[in-house]
């Protein structure tokens, strides 16, 4: 009797669907599923519950009753099956689940950090690092996963600084893009392509003094021209789901945020997929002290216009007391169970629940030959060549005795970082077995921990001598430092961006043995590395590199690849100096170190950075033409064409990322004193010329106005190009 009804209600909703020509298929089948839908049905689809078990049979009762749109961090295609059997068979619709996942930058083949990746500037590889990290987690049955995280950040100490793509707008927002279209592919249906969720909207990046889950406040002005293009283009690039930031703006929980939900994502940003909430943010907001009790958090939520709860399961137990109580409308619940629906019916799970659980397609896509090789490359195009004095680097292979020191140099799970998913710790290769296999047989190496890392404290000093006496054996000296894989990522903040622990100690030994020493960094974050550039002669940032990262950073050591990587964040020389960023807005008085004390400047410390956004070395050199510009007048509706000849005045082949800014010189908004506008990267053999060439239009003149709105105002800007933020030469040009 009971399947009867169904059907004929089934059959109901489907003919009268019918009569409007317009609808799709899926808007069809889908209008036809929620019709047929309970209340508690359609509040079980919003509800997303994290399962690490390992007896899937937990999940039954939940499962077969409706409870569970989808579920988060699970193990794989194996195991995923056994839960999406128990929804398409035991539930009344067998409605399948969504199985969602942390998968960050690599599913098992782990890649570099993404704000590593972002250091390499190359677009199309972002992008295949992301399409790989999809393909491997769909394989092991995941259908959406909760990146890219696109908060521009300016705060070294927030240990979430790795994950996104630095501290710049125009190459946050085109990374943002890659990395999209990486996990999305084409086809969101096909089986190695899952959806994104882009996060955490919006503005978590701007918490104050490094906190993780810290308050922060910004202006309507920063959220329109820092925060929100990364997500716009996100959006553009046609992103499935968003996911709500911890935070606020303008003190109201992003969670609860009508304005910013409603008005401005959906509305203005044009986003129509499905938004979640961060972990438990509902309940959050009786913490925060915005909702008295859970029930008007939920109330709260859904009426921002939130789909879907992520662990706190107040939708499932809350909602349908709010409909009945009136507070709540079923059509609200209609248009969230329909995003969510939207989404299974977009990745395919509608046509086949199981297509994602294919376990010899699994095996035979983790870690593949394929995967790996493509991620060296993703780790080699990531680092940054920081010094590099009287070419100490690339060394030798056949040298006689080389010195690998330092507590970072066999380390493996540092290698990952923090958002390591299923990266399998012995399937890395450290620094050490990568030089290991780089170097000559008849070399000879010896091995030093150096110090020992323990927490912040420092330890492990009386490991100095045995450190510095391995040196004094050696012809040259790599020393490996940085942090550990917990020191960074999310509730990863310090206060001190200094290594940690006896490392500057040691590097302050090892360099007084006057022998040459190659300094590597493995870490998430800037550092404060005034003491690593004083005590070596050549630094080599390598970040978190990932699975392959020893590989990597050894076959840039020993040459066989030219690092040509360029910082996407500006790298302090003291902390006092956070928030520092290279796009501030021009001031009354200069920035200026010297004996007038009215200057916007410090009296006891450079106001310049160690390293500024956009530096990176090679172990080439290049040489700038000058500027060719086609036009130093520029119409509205027109457009002047800017290059630039760059050639390589080296030995080796390498890449140059050539860097254009502009500047507003004359605004009615204080404007900053140079913003990147776009970036070509040249690859150029020794002796080779090539020219990087812009097209400069109006539209990149836009601005948000006073009324926070894009405007456009005519008179002089100032464009300039080269190979960092800090290194440029420089045309005026007007906008008639
Ligand atoms: C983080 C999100 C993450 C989620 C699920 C939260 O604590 O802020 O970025 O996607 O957990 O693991």
């Amino acid at each position: 009797m009971k399947n009867i009804l169904i059907l004929l209600t089934a059959f109901i909703c489907i003919s009268s669907c019918n009569t409007s020509q317009s609808k799709s298929e899926m808007d069809q089948f889908i209008d036809g599923l929620i019709g047929k839908m309970t209340i508690e049905e359609k509040v079980g689809q919003l509800n997303l519950i994290p399962y690490e078990g390992n007896t899937p049979e937990e999940l039954k009762d939940i499962i077969a009753a409706g409870k569970v749109g989808a579920i988060l961090k699970s193990n794989g295609a194996a195991q995923n099956r056994i839960i999406q059997e128990m929804a398409v068979k035991e539930s009344r619709l067998g409605i399948p689940i969504m199985f969602q996942e942390d998968v960050i930058h690599g599913y098992r083949t782990i890649a570099p950090v993404p704000l590593a990746e972002a250091a390499s500037w190359d677009l199309k590889l972002i992008q295949q690092s992301a399409a790989i990290a999809a393909q491997e987690a769909a394989a092991a049955g995941i259908h959406l996963t909760y990146a890219p995280m696109v908060d521009i950040c300016r705060d070294p100490r927030w240990g979430r600084i790795l994950e996104a793509g630095g501290e710049d707008v125009f190459l946050g927002s085109k990374i943002a893009a890659a990395r999209v279209k990486g996990f999305q592919g084409t086809d969101l249906a096909s089986t190695s392509t899952v959806m994104a969720c882009v996060k955490h909207f919006a503005g978590y990046g701007a918490i104050l003094a490094g906190r993780d889950y810290n308050i922060q406040d910004f202006s309507d002005r920063e959220l329109y021209e820092t925060y929100l293009p990364p997500f716009q283009a996100a959006v553009d690039a046609g992103v499935g789901s968003v996911m709500c930031a911890y935070t606020s703006v303008n003190a109201i929980p992003a969670t609860a945020n009508k304005y910013l939900l409603h008005d401005i994502l959906r509305n203005e940003m044009g986003f129509d997929g499905l938004l979640m909430t961060d972990w438990s943010t509902i309940p959050n907001l009786v913490k925060i002290g915005v909702a008295k009790n859970d029930t008007l958090a939920t109330l709260m939520a859904i009426n921002a216009g939130v789909d879907m709860d992520m662990t706190s399961e107040k939708y499932l137990e809350l909602l349908p007391v709010l409909v009945k109580k009136g507070l709540v409308s079923e059509a609200e619940i209609n248009n969230a169970v329909r995003k969510v629906l939207v989404a299974k019916y977009k990745v395919g799970l509608f046509s086949d629940p199981y297509a994602y659980f294919d376990i010899e397609n699994e095996n035979a896509t983790l870690l593949s030959a394929d995967n790996i090789e493509k991620t060296k490359l993703m780790a080699q195009k990531s680092m940054v060549l920081l010094k590099n004095d009287h070419q100490t680097l690339p060394l030798n292979a056949t040298i006689k005795t080389l010195a690998v020191i330092g507590p970072f140099a066999k380390s493996k799970k540092d290698l990952m970082g923090w958002w390591a998913c299923k990266g399998i710790e012995n399937e890395v290769t450290s620094v050490y077995e990568g030089i290991l296999s780089e170097l000559s047989q008849k070399s000879k190496i010896i091995y030093a921990e150096g110090c020992i890392i323990d927490s912040f404290r420092i330890s492990g000093t009386n490991l100095i001598p045995a450190a510095v006496k391995a040196a004094q054996m050696a012809d040259a000296v790599v020393v490996v430092l940085g942090e550990e894989y917990w020191m960074s990522g999310e509730g990863g903040g310090t206060a001190s961006i200094r290594l940690p622990g006896a490392q500057e100690q040691l590097l302050e030994a090892l360099s007084k043995t006057g022998k040459p020493i190659v300094t590597v960094l493995i870490n998430g974050r800037p550092y404060i590395l005034d003491k690593v550039v004083e005590n070596s002669q050549a630094v080599l940032e390598a970040w978190m590199p990932g699975t392959t990262g020893g590989n990597a950073v050894a076959e840039i050591l020993f040459g066989k690849f030219n690092p040509g990587g360029k910082l996407p964040v500006t790298f302090p020389i003291h902390e006092g100096q956070i928030p520092i960023y290279y796009n501030y807005r021009q001031t009354s008085h200069p920035f200026y170190t010297g004996p007038d004390r009215y200057t916007n400047s410090y009296r006891d410390i450079q106001h310049e950075p160690l390293f500024p956004f956009g530096f990176g070395l090679s172990y080439t050199t290049y040489e700038y033409g000058k500027i060719n510009l086609s036009n130093s007048k520029l119409a509205e509706n027109d457009s002047i064409m800017v290059s630039i000849e760059v050639k390589n005045t080296g030995q080796l082949a390498g890449t140059e990322i050539v860097q254009l800014y502009l500047r507003d010189n004359v605004c009615s908004v204080t404007r900053p004193v140079k913003e990147l506008k776009g970036f070509e990267l040249l690859d150029l053999l020794p002796g080779q010329s090539k020219t990087a060439s812009f097209t400069i239009k109006a539209d990149m003149l836009k601005f948000i106005g006073a009324d926070l709105k894009p405007s456009i105002e005519k008179g002089d800007f100032t464009l300039y190009i080269g190979a960092s933020s800090a290194n440029v030469q420089e045309l005026s040009f007007s906008l008639e």
